[in-house]
C-alpha cells in the first residue's frame, strides 16, 4: 500500500520517476505526487487520481537530477490533493513520501508541534513537521532525521530531501518495504525492484529501523542509533516481460492466462533429481515435529488455507487450523504443544500476517512462509521459505498465485505424507500435469465464460457462489473475485447452508453459481439449486466430467478430485473479469483497494 520511489544522478529524473511510479501504480491509486529538487528548491507536484494524470500535471521544463515519487492508498485523510505526498515542513526546506501507518502521530503533534501550521490531515505530515522542528533546535539533518525515527510507533518506508544537503536522499525502513538500488553514477529507492529495474538489477536489501543516506556515488546504512553497516547488492531475478501487460488489455487477463505455464514452472521446482516430488528437508522436519499446523493468511490467501487444510489433513493426517491474520492477535487460540505455522502469502508483505509472525517468533515457534516474492518480508523473517514460483502478480485480484498456492499446499503435503509413511494412491505429479492442461481448456474456452457473465451479471445488484466440501471454498473465492472487481454483492458459501438463513435472498433472477466437482455431495449441492430454482434463482451448475448432469452450464475437464480447486476456480476467475470489463469497471485496479496490503 502506497509505492514510493527515489531517483539521484545525472539524468532527468522526470520520466524516471513517472516510469517507476507506473509500475508500483498496482500499490494504491488515489493520488500521486512528485518531488523534484532544483536549483531553485524543491518543486512538489501532486494530483489526485492515477500516474497518468500526475503525468499530465508535471511541466516538462521542470530541470531536476533527484527526486522522490510516491502513489497513495488512503490511510489518514481522503484522496485529495492536500493529503497527498509528498508532504513538506513549514518552511518547504524538508521534503517527504512514506508509506506505512504512525500511530502515535496524534501524540506527537501535541507534545512537540504546538503552532505548527499543518497542511493535511495526515499521519505523514507529523514526520516531516518533527525534522524541521529539530533541526530548528539545533541538531543537523542526519540526527533530526534519526531522532524523528525513534519517536515514531508504527510502520514506515520514508524517502526525504533536505534543500540545505542538494546531494542527499534520506531513506528510512520499519515494517513497510522498501530497497535501494545500486547504479553506475546514480542510486534509486523503491518499494519494489520492478520499480527501477529499467535503470538497475543490483538492489540491497533494507532491514527494520535503518536508515540509508543516498547519495550519486554511495549508500551508506547505519542503524537508528547511528551505527554503520555494510551489506552487499543482491540481483533481482526479474524480467521485463514479466512484469509488462504485453498484448494484454489487462493484467488480470494476462494472469490468468499464466496458470498452466504457472503449474509447469511449480513442478519443475520441487521436483528432484530422481524425478520425484520434493521438498526442503527442513520443512518437512518441522512438519515431522509439529503436532498441529496454524494456518496463517488473508483473503484470497486464507481460502487457498482452507484448502491446504484438507490436504494436510487427508493425506499427512497432520491436523490443521486456518486463521485470519488480522484476526489471529486478539483471538488466539489455545496452541498445541509443538505447534507448526504456516504463512501463505501472495505478496510477503501484507501487515496482518506479519504481526501475527512478530508475534509467533517471540513465543519462539517454528515458522514457515508460502509466498511469490522471494526475499519479500515474511520470507526473510520465517525460519522456511515454500516459494510459489508463479512470476509476478500484478493485478489486484490475485488468480495464478492462489492456484499456485494450492498446488505447493497440495506438493507440501503430499511429500509430507510419503516421508510418514502414509498411504498415498496416486502420483500428484501426473495429476498436476493434467490440471495445467486442464487450465489450457478452460482457457482456449474464455468466450463461453464471456457469455456466462453477460448473460447472468451484466444487470445484476447480487450473485451466490455455493458448494460443498472443497466447492464450497472455491465458492468463497468466486465471490470475492467478483466482488471486488465487479462491485456485485457477492457471497459464497456452504449449500447446506443455505436454508439456515442466506436464501432468504433469493429472488426472481438472482444469479447463483453452484459448483458440483464433488463426487461425495453432487446430489446435496443439486438439491440445493433445486431449493434456490423453486424460488426463482437463475441457476448456472459448473461440474466436471464424472459428475455432470443435463442441464449444467458448464463441464470442466476431468482431474483429481482433491486437485478440482485449481481448476474449478478458473472459470470463475474468468467469469468475474468479464463482468467487471462489461460493467466498465477498472479490472486491474478497482476502486478502494490495492495490491499489497501494508497496513493493518
Ligand atoms: C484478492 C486478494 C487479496 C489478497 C490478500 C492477502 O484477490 O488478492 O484478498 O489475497 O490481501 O494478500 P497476500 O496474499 O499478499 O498476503
Amino acid at each position: 500500500m502506497c509505492g514510493i520511489v527515489g531517483y539521484i544522478g545525472e539524468q532527468d529524473t522526470k520520466e524516471i520517476l513517472l516510469k517507476g511510479l507506473e509500475k508500483l501504480e498496482y500499490r494504491g491509486y488515489d493520488s500521486a505526487g512528485l518531488g523534484l529538487l532544483t536549483k531553485s528548491g524543491v518543486e512538489v507536484i501532486k494530483e489526485k487520481g492515477r500516474i497518468a494524470d500526475l503525468r499530465n500535471a508535471v511541466d516538462p521544463s521542470i530541470e531536476s537530477k533527484t527526486g522522490i515519487g510516491h502513489t497513495r492508498w488512503a490511510t489518514h485523510g481522503i484522496p485529495d490533493r492536500k493529503n497527498s505526498h509528498p508532504h513538506q515542513s513549514e518552511s518547504g526546506r524538508f521534503t517527504l513520501v512514506h508509506n506505512g501507518v504512525i500511530e502515535n502521530y496524534v501524540q506527537l503533534q501535541k507534545q512537540y508541534l504546538q503552532g505548527v501550521n499543518m497542511n493535511s490531515e495526515t499521519d505523514t505530515e507529523v514526520i516531516v513537521q518533527l525534522l524541521e522542528v529539530f533541526v530548528i533546535n539545533g541538531m543537523t539533518t542526519v540526527e533530526a532525521f534519526r531522532h524523528t525515527l525513534s519517536l515514531l510507533h508504527g510502520s514506515y518506508a520514508i524517502a526525504m530531501l533536505d534543500t540545505g544537503d542538494q546531494g542527499t536522499i534520506y531513506v528510512a525502513k520499519n515494517r513497510s518495504p522498501l530497497l535501494v538500488g545500486v547504479g553506475e553514477g546514480f542510486n534509486v529507492v523503491a518499494s519494489d525492484a520492478m520499480a527501477m529495474l529499467q535503470l538497475t538489477d543490483q538492489f540491497i536489501e533494507l532491514y527494520d529501523e535503518e536508515v540509508v543516506l543516498v547519495t550519486k556515488e554511495a549508500i551508506r546504512i547505519m542503524t537508528l542509533d547511528g551505527t554503520e553497516i555494510k551489506r552487499a547488492p543482491y540481483t533481482a531475478k526479474l524480467d521485463m516481460s514479466d512484469i509488462e501487460k504485453g498484448t494484454y488489455s489487462h493484467y488480470m487477463l494476462k494472469e490468468i492466462d499464466e496458470q498452466p505455464g504457472a503449474m509447469r514452472k511449480i513442478l519443475t521446482a520441487y521436483t528432484n533429481d530422481q524425478e520425484a516430488l520434493a521438498i526442503d528437508a527442513a520443512i518437512i522436519q518441522a512438519m515431522k515435529d509439529a503436532d498441529r499446523l496454524y494456518i496463517i493468511a488473508a483473503g484470497t490467501s486464507y481460502h487457498a488455507g482452507l484448502i491446504g487444510k484438507q490436504y494436510f489433513e487427508k493425506l499427512a493426517g497432520i491436523p490443521v487450523e486456518v486463521h485470519i491474520s488480522s484476526e489471529f492477535g486478539y483471538n488466539m487460540p489455545l496452541l498445541s504443544r509443538n505447534p507448526l505455522f504456516l504463512f501463505i502469502t501472495q505478496s510477503g508483505e501484507t501487515a496482518d500476517s506479519r504481526q501475527v509472525l512478530v508475534k509467533i517468533k517471540s513465543l519462539g515457534y517454528p515458522t514457515i512462509t508460502m509466498t511469490n516474492v522471494p526475499g519479500s518480508t515474511l520470507s526473510r523473517e520465517a525460519d522456511h521459505t515454500l516459494l510459489l514460483h508463479a512470476g509476478p502478480e500484478i493485478a489486484v485480484a490475485s488468480t495464478k498465485a492462489y492456484t499456485a498456492q494450492v498446488a505447493v499446499l497440495a506438493i507440501t503435503a503430499y511429500v509430507v505424507a510419503i516421508q510418514l509413511n502414509k498411504e498415498v494412491d496416486f502420483d500428484l505429479r501426473q495429476e498436476l500435469s493434467i490440471v495445467a492442461n486442464a487450465i489450457q481448456t478452460l482457457i482456449d474456452s474464455k468466450d463461453e465464460m464471456e457469455q456466462i457473465a453477460k448473460e447472468y451479471l451484466e444487470t445484476t445488484r447480487n450473485a451466490f457462489f455455493l458448494g460443498r466440501n472443497l466447492d464450497f471454498y472455491v465458492s468463497l473465492e468466486g465471490a470475492l473475485k467478483l466482488k471486488e472487481i465487479s462491485y456485485i454483492q457477492a457471497e459464497g458459501f456452504a449449500g447446506g447452508e443455505l436454508k439456515h438463513g442466506t436464501i432468504a435472498l433469493i429472488e426472481e433472477g438472482t444469479p447463483v453459481f453452484a459448483i458440483a466437482t464433488q463426487k461425495s455431495v453432487s446430489l446435496n449441492i443439486r438439491g440445493n439449486v433445486k431449493e434456490v430454482v423453486a424460488r426463482g434463482a437463475h441457476p448456472c451448475i459448473i461440474s466436471m466430467e464424472g459428475t455432470e448432469e443435463e442441464g449444467d452450464r458448464f463441464v470442466l475437464p476431468p482431474v483429481h478430485e482433491l486437485l478440482t480447486p485449481i481448476v474449478s476456480v478458473v472459470p470463475l476467475q474468468l467469469i468475474a473479469y468479464y463482468a467487471s470489463l462489461h460493467r466498465g469497471c477498472d479490472v486491474d485496479k478497482p476502486r478502494n483497494l490495492a495490491k499489497s496490503v501494508t497496513v493493518e
